[in-house]
């Protein structure tokens, strides 16, 4: 398959590095295939595999015969996956098949838990099985199922997908009887949306999950092929930019149905790089919205942001435009899809006219290949930028010592 998307660099570069950092990857990229082959790095073997898939559909078949809808509990690399995907197939101004539900706020779980969920089947993910968050939701909810549905329902409403540790979450499930799924213990959270943490929620909500795994497949392909590829060439840019000037990393994407796509790209670059004063700081930006609130900053203020714009699949589609006599000429007969890639296109320009760098990432189409291809392709070019600004992607040790005190707060009840 080839890639569903072209990656063009605008503007003017802050660093003028990227054909020495580029030329450097050609054995990262061989090193990330020995990787794949010896089963080291399982998150690149995903888009090849295929049996797993049967049976995630068998569970999201059996559940969408039983309930309308599926409540997600999970944060960071638990959701943010699941959710991008889901949002693919929803319509933005109504509740979706599945809902996810990532913060411990007391006002939204206490809504939640006042609804009926007669109709309601949940997913609770945690590869650690002992984040906070997620088994607070989880025990508040089955306390009011069991109150409510009694223990039967309950179990068969709910479903844990976890790490093979004996944590707090596997004991809980293996207590109450519900339905366990294995998180492949060597896939980390930030790079596990094309595993079952990603595909169970998106199974329920119809996304075709071969063409998913078909899409990732391309970007993985590209940079085997060519040493590196088009993440390659991402990566070499986006680090040349972050080591001349630019601290901020903008992802501005001209895509309702891609929005969530940023909260998980701006987890995967802050949490992979950001590491001994490396690294650079992702913002997430939707197009044409946030034109009429950071743009001006962008093109004006300090130069420190590298832009990346997702943008064009949107070019004549949704309804046409009609307008009054006179007015608006040049509205007249677009598809509403045209005045946003004009927007992308005229905002692109000027970041460049600007002498801003900027990269463009240009969509054939948004589905369910394009997702999987724009993940796989996030996920190669983060870790071909770690291993260029020679950091370890794949940990997060300074998260840990907040958890640790919020921990000891608890303990003696804040
Ligand atoms: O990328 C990561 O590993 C983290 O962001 C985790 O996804 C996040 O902390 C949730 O962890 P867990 O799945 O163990 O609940």
């Amino acid at each position: 398959m080839t890639l569903p998307f072209r990656q063009y660099f605008t503007g003017q570069a802050y660093g003028v590095r990227e054909d020495a950092l580029f030329a450097s990857l050609a054995p990262v990229a061989e090193r990330l295939r020995q990787d794949r082959d010896s089963g080291a790095l399982p998150f690149l073997a995903l888009p090849e595999k295929r049996d797993d898939i049967a049976p995630i559909r068998q569970w999201a078949e059996d559940r969408q015969q039983r309930y309308d809808r599926l409540v997600v509990f999970g944060t960071g690399g638990s959701s943010l996956g699941g959710r991008t995907l889901c949002a693919l197939v929803a319509n933005p101004f109504a509740h979706g098949p599945v809902l996810f539900i990532d913060n411990i706020s007391p006002h939204g779980l206490q809504c939640l838990l006042d609804t009926d969920l007669s109709r309601t089947c949940f997913l609770a993910i945690s590869k650690s099985g002992g984040t906070m968050e997620t088994l607070c939701q989880l025990y508040l909810l089955h306390e009011v199922l069991l109150k409510r549905v009694g223990t039967a329902k309950t179990r068969a409403a709910i479903t844990v997908v976890t790490g093979p540790e004996t944590g707090p979450l596997r004991r809980f499930a293996e207590a109450h009887g519900l339905d366990i799924h294995l998180h492949d213990p060597k896939l980390g959270g930030r790079f596990s949306v094309l595993s079952n943490v990603g595909l169970m929620p998106a199974a329920f909500a119809g996304i075709d999950l071969v063409a998913l795994r078909g899409g990732a497949a391309s970007s993985l392909d590209d940079m085997f092929a060519n040493e590196g590829g088009i993440a390659g060439m991402g990566a070499a840019w986006a680090v040349a930019q972050m080591q001349a000037s630019a601290a901020i990393s903008v992802l501005m994407i001209y895509s309702d149905r891609l929005q969530s796509l940023g909260n998980w790209y701006r987890q995967l670059w802050a949490e992979s790089l950001g590491k001994g004063g490396k690294g650079s700081t992702p913002v997430q930006a939707l197009g044409t919205v946030d034109q009429h609130s950071q743009l001006q900053l962008y093109l004006d203020g300090p130069r420190d942001k590298a832009f990346t714009l997702i943008a064009n699949a949107e070019a004549d589609t949704g309804p046409r435009l009609r307008v009054p006599e006179g007015e608006v000429p040049y509205l007249a007969g677009a598809h509403v899809g045209n005045v946003m890639h004009a927007h992308a296109r005229a905002t692109s320009e000027t970041l460049a006219k600007y002498g801003l760098p900027v990269r463009v990432l240009e969509l054939e189409r948004i589905d369910a290949a394009t997702l999987g291809s724009l993940f796989m392709h996030f996920m190669l070019e983060t870790v071909l930028a770690a291993a260029l600004i020679g950091v370890d992607p794949y940990d997060q040790p300074a998260v840990e010592e907040s958890k640790n005190l919020a921990r000891q707060y608890l303990q003696n009840h804040v």
